[in-house]
C-alpha cells in the first residue's frame, strides 16, 4: 500500500506515518515544515518529527506546500490513500493574517480534491476537519459545574455536540471558517465526483511527541509548564471542557473508514464523555501523577473558546464500530514518559 500524509511533519500526521510504515506501507509525507515557527526555537524541537520519522527506511520525506499543485501532483503518484493534515492551525495568526490561512487551508485542501479528482486510481482520502467549525455556538448551551469541569445541562446535547449541530454565525475566527469551506468541499467532492472520503473533526487530539502552544495542544504545553515548574497561562476560569482524544484513538477511526463500506462520511471524534478534562483539572492530575506543579497565571477568556465541547461520538460508534480505548489517565501516563524520558529536548 502506498500512502500521502501532508502535514506529515505535524504531530497527527506523524503518528499516521509511523502507524502506517509498520504496517508495511510505502509511505510519503510531504510538509512545508512551517509549523516550525510556531514552535520551540532551540534544539532538535523544531523540525523534531521530520527528522524523528528519519529514522523508518520506508517513509520518503518530501519537502512541499500543499499550495503547490505540481508538487503536489509529484509526490501524489500511485497513491492509494490521502491522509489530509497539513493545515494553517493558529487562531490567532488566522486573525493577524487570513489571507495565509486561506491560501492553505481552502485553497491547499482544494488542491488536494483536484488532485484525486484527476488521478486514475482516485485515492480514499481522510481529512483532518476541527469542531472550531461549529465556532462558539456551542457557547449559547447551558452547562453546569461539576467540580473543575463543565458538563452541558441543555437535553438536546445531553450526549455531546453531533454532526448536524448549526453551524451558522459567526465567532468561528478566519480558521474556523477555512477550515469549515474545506470540510464542506470535501463532503462535495464525495458526492459531485464519487471520491471515497471520510471528514473527521477532531477537538483535542493528544500524546507523545506533541509539541503544544498557547492556542493548539494545550495538554501538551501544561504537562511541560508542570514537569519544567513554569507558570502555567490559563484563559477565563480554566474550566473550558474537552474531551481529548488519544492519538491512536483517533487513527483507529480512520482505519475503520477506510476499511468500511461507507462511501463518504462526516464524524465528530473525541475520547467520550467518561474523558472529560479542562486546563485546571489537568494540572491536578498532573501534580498527582508527577509531584510537580505548575502554578496557575489567570488571563481574561480568549473571545473565541468555546467553553465547553465534547463530541457526540455515537454516529462513529455505530457506523464505524469503533470507540476510544485509552482513558485519559493511561493517555497521560504515556505523555509523561515520553516527555521524561526526552527531557533534553526541553530544558
Ligand atoms: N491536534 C489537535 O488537537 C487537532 C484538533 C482539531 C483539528 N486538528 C487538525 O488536524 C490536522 C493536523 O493537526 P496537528 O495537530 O498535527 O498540527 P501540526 O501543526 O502539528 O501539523 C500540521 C502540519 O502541516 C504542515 N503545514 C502547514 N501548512 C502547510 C502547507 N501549506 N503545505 C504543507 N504542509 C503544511 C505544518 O508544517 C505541520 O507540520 C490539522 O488540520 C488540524 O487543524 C488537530
Amino acid at each position: 500500500m502506498k500512502i500521502l500524509i501532508t502535514g506529515g511533519a505535524g504531530f497527527i500526521g506523524s503518528h499516521i506515518a509511523e502507524h502506517y510504515t509498520q504496517k508495511g506501507a510505502e509511505v510519503f509525507i510531504f510538509d512545508n515544515l512551517s509549523r516550525a515557527q510556531y514552535t520551540l526555537k532551540k534544539g532538535t524541537v523544531r523540525d523534531y518529527n521530520w527528522n524523528y520519522l528519519e529514522n523508518y527506511p520506508s517513509i520518503a520525506r518530501i519537502p512541499g506546500d500543499i499550495r503547490d499543485f505540481e508538487a503536489l501532483e509529484a509526490a501524489a503518484q500511485g497513491v492509494e490513500i490521502i491522509f489530509n493534515c497539513a493545515a494553517q492551525t493558529q487562531i490567532n495568526a488566522s486573525i493577524a493574517d487570513p489571507i495565509e490561512d486561506i491560501s492553505t487551508n481552502i485553497m491547499g485542501t482544494f488542491n488536494i480534491l483536484e488532485l484525486a479528482r484527476r488521478l486514475p486510481q482516485k485515492p480514499i482520502i481522510i481529512h483532518c476537519s476541527t469542531s472550531r467549525i461549529y465556532g462558539i455556538n456551542v457557547n449559547r448551551l447551558k452547562s453546569i459545574e461539576d467540580g473543575d469541569i463543565l458538563r452541558f445541562a441543555d437535553n438536546s446535547v445531553k450526549n455531546g455536540i453531533s454532526e448536524d449541530f448549526p453551524l451558522d454565525g459567526h465567532g468561528h475566527t478566519p480558521f474556523g471558517v477555512s477550515k469549515l469551506a474545506a470540510d464542506i468541499y470535501m463532503q462535495e467532492y464525495a458526492h459531485l465526483y464519487g471520491l471515497k472520503i471520510g471528514v473527521f473533526r477532531l477537538s483535542t487530539v493528544y500524546g507523545p511527541r506533541q509539541f503544544g502552544l498557547e492556542e493548539q495542544g494545550w495538554i501538551a504545553r501544561l504537562l511541560l509548564d508542570t514537569l519544567l515548574g513554569r507558570p502555567a497561562a490559563l484563559y477565563g476560569a480554566g474550566t473550558q471542557t474537552r474531551d481529548p482524544l488519544f492519538v491512536t484513538d483517533m487513527i483507529a477511526a480512520f482505519e475503520a473508514f477506510i476499511e468500511s463500506e461507507i462511501h463518504q462520511g462526516v464524524f465528530n471524534l473525541g475520547g467520550g464523555m467518561n474523558n472529560l478534562l479542562s486546563p485546571l483539572r489537568l494540572l491536578e492530575i498532573l501534580t498527582e501523577k508527577t509531584g510537580a506543579r505548575s502554578a496557575p497565571n489567570f488571563h481574561p477568556p480568549q473571545p473565541y473558546d468555546p467553553k465547553i465541547y465534547y463530541a457526540d461520538i455515537s454516529k462513529a460508534r455505530k457506523l464505524l464500530n469503533w470507540k476510544p480505548s485509552i482513558s485519559i489517565d493511561q493517555g497521560l501516563n504515556l505523555m509523561i514518559e515520553w516527555v521524561n524520558e526526552n527531557k533534553n529536548l526541553f530544558s
